[in-house]
Formats: C-alpha cells, sequence, structure tokens
C-alpha cells in the first residue's frame, strides 16, 4: 500500500517506517520537525536503501496538507503527529488543542475529501487515567487528567464519530504503553529536544553523567518494591505492530481500539537493575517525593492485539535496556 505517515521523523514514526518500508509497503512522510529532525528519515532511507518523498509541512498548514494528497496516490494514514509532553500540555493547553486537534481535524477532511479513508491512530495508554486494577483491556473506562492525555481521547471520540458518520472509513486506534529501545542498528532513537520527561531517557542521562541521579518518583506505592509499574514495550515491536494494523484496516471497516504492551509490568527499581546488568554501568539514583498525577500500575491485557492483528511483543527488558544505552553510545 501508499502509506502516508505524519510525523515520521520522531521515534515511534521512523521505526514505523523502516518497518513498513521492510514489509514492501510505500510511504510519503510529513513532519514540522518540532520534536524530531530530518536525520532520522535520511538513516530510514540508508537503512532499507529506498527513498520515499518527504514533505517538511505543518497538520495545521491545510494548503500543503492537501498538496500531498494531490500530488500522491495514498491508501492509508498512519497518524504520529502530535504534541506529546504532559507537563508542557498543562503549561500551554491552547497550543496542545489547537496543534493536536485542529491538525488531526485538518488532516481528516483532507483524507475525506481525497477519498482516503483508512487511519491508524497513535494513541496511548494515558486514556485510561487512573485505571481501577490491571492488567487493562480496551474496554476499560476512559479518563483523562492533563490537556495532552485529553487530545488523545478527543480525537479518538473523533475518530469514532466519523466512522459512525461514513460507514466506509476503516479505523485502528492503537493504545501505546510506555516505548523504549531504538533500532538494532542504532541509528534510529528517541532523541527528545529539551528536557526529556519519560523514565528511560532520564534513567540514561543518569548513567551517562549528564545529571547527578535519577529522581525515582516515589517508593511508597502498593507495588511489590514500592515503586511505579509500568509496561516498557521495545520501539521495534511496536512498529511491527503497525504494519500489522495496515494489514488489518485493508480488510475490515469501522473503528477499533487496540492495546499495544507487552502485558508485563516492570518497577522502575527493576528497570534500573536492568539497565545495570546488561550495560555494566551504574544509575545512579534517589527516591523523591512521587510526582502528581502519576499511577502505581500501569499494564496491557495485550490479548486483542494477539487475536486482531496476529500481533505480540517478542522483545524483552533486557533488549529495551540494551538497545537504548547501545544507540546512545554510538551517537556519542
Ligand atoms: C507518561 C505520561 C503519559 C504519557 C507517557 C508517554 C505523566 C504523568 N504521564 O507516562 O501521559 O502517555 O508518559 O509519553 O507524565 N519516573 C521516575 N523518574 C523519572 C521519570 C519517571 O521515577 O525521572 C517513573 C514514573 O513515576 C513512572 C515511570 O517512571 O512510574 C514511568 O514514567 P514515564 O516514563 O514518565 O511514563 P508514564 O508515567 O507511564
Amino acid at each position: 500500500m501508499n502509506i502516508l505517515v505524519s510525523g515520521g521523523a520522531g521515534f515511534i514514526g521512523s521505526h514505523a517506517c523502516f518497518e513498513l518500508l521492510d514489509a514492501g509497503h510505500d510511504i510519503i512522510v510529513f513532519d514540522n520537525y518540532y520534536n524530531s529532525s530530518p536525520e532520522a528519515l535520511a538513516n530510514v532511507e540508508e537503512l532499507t536503501g529506498k527513498s520515499f518523498k518527504i514533505y517538511e509541512c505543518d497538520m495545521l498548514d491545510r494548503a500543503s496538507i492537501e498538496k500531498i494528497f494531490e500530488e500522491n496516490t495514498i491508501d492509508a494514514v498512519i497518524h504520529f503527529a502530535g504534541y506529546k509532553a504532559v507537563g508542557e500540555s498543562v503549561a500551554k493547553p491552547l497550543m496542545y488543542y489547537n496543534n493536536n486537534i485542529t491538525g488531526t481535524v485538518i488532516l481528516l477532511e483532507t483524507m475525506a475529501k481525497y477519498n482516503v479513508k483508512k487511519i491508524v491512530f497513535s494513541s496511548s495508554a494515558t486514556v485510561y487515567g487512573v485505571p481501577e486494577t490491571v492488567p487493562i483491556n480496551e474496554s476499560f473506562p476512559l479518563g483523562v487528567t492533563n490537556p495532552y492525555g485529553r487530545t488523545k481521547l478527543m480525537i479518538e471520540d473523533i475518530l469514532r464519530d466519523v466512522c459512525v458518520s461514513d460507514k466506509d472509513w476503516s479505523v485502528v486506534i492503537l493504545r501505546y504503553f510506555n516505548p523504549v529501545g531504538a533500532h538494532a542498528s542504532s541509528k534510529l532513537r528517541e532523541n527528545p529536544k529539551g528536557i526529556p520527561n519519560n523514565l528511560m531517557p532520564r534513567l540514561i542521562q543518569a548513567a551517562k553523567g549528564e545529571v547527578e541521579y535519577l529522581t525515582v518518583f516515589g517508593d511508597d506505592y502498593p507495588t511489590r518494591d514500592g515503586t511505579g509499574v509500568r509496561d516498557y514495550i521495545h520501539v521495534v515491536d511496536l512498529a511491527k505492530g503497525h504494519v500489522k494494523a495496515i494489514d488489518y484496516i485493508a480488510d475490515n471497516k469501522g473503528a477499533i481500539e487496540i492495546n499495544l504492551g507487552t502485558g508485563n509490568g516492570c518497577s522502575v527499581l527493576e528497570l534500573i537493575k536492568t539497565f545495570e546488568k546488561v550495560n555494566g554501568v551504574t544509575v545512579p539514583h534517589k527516591i523523591v517525593e512521587r510526582r502528581p498525577g502519576d499511577v502505581a500500575e500501569c499494564y496491557a491485557d495485550p490479548s486483542l492485539a494477539k487475536e486482531l492483528l496476529g500481533w505480540s511483543a517478542v522483545l524483552g527488558l533486557e533488549e529495551m535496556c540494551r538497545d537504548s544505552w547501545r544507540a546512545v553510545m554510538y551517537e556519542a
């Protein structure tokens, strides 16, 4: 298929571009490089030996989005583009609503205009809010606690409404748990601009000595060692899930939500220990107060992905820690 990838230069987007090309699809990418750089796409071309059209454009720029649809035959869209930092979204909610929501509406309107009605959307486990139990399956109640999460949930709702209004649409909403790791070549990796928020990039800063220590947010949660439990998933597994989702939308109409996680919970201290063991480094860390808004435990029931997509994660925590570190060292 010819697949338009929005936000294809980002961490998950660039890995998905690699896997799509590797599976024999053709891609067209657009990105505004707000939180990414063209280098990732150049590396995808180098790794696959395939070239593809890249548009530097913003999804709020309707004329530029239309031009992409005018100039290409597109069968389906994978929509990664969007702002994603929780703290920033609390400080700048309107920026988040304008970019993520308005941008998506422009993209969907343009898709409808050009009769492209297949989309895979990059959602997040954040839409489950504070889950009452774990593992979390797709029918759990939804609830969000910050503007970033609200944009994900609103886009999910918009997509479900579009499917109700027009039965020709095919929508797969992928709810990611906690993506980490990097491509085995080390040429694709997470490279957040500014101060990272998520655990793995912060753990790496501490391992490199860029910060004195990693702050562990709370050790008094009702978990096996008191620290927060999450479902870390290797970005390569996650990217492969998108190829499976593209296969699925080729044959199915309507909207479906699917978790992409491993189903295994891992605590902050367990992640630190595994990282230290696998990479032979020390991660200085210090327990501090809980981070407001954090939940104790969040991990997936990934059985629907297996059933509908024939997908399940194969890479474990050791590979995640090894590949994350190797990619950072490769760069250095
Ligand atoms: C966070 C976001 C979530 C978003 C997801 C993916 C919050 C409250 N939630 O989820 O909305 O979808 O990232 O981008 O920001 N931790 C530390 N020290 C750190 C950083 C994190 O101990 O310096 C702990 C956290 O308390 C948590 C775990 O590590 O237990 C994972 O944190 P993080 O990587 O930020 O992911 P989430 O909190 O799951």
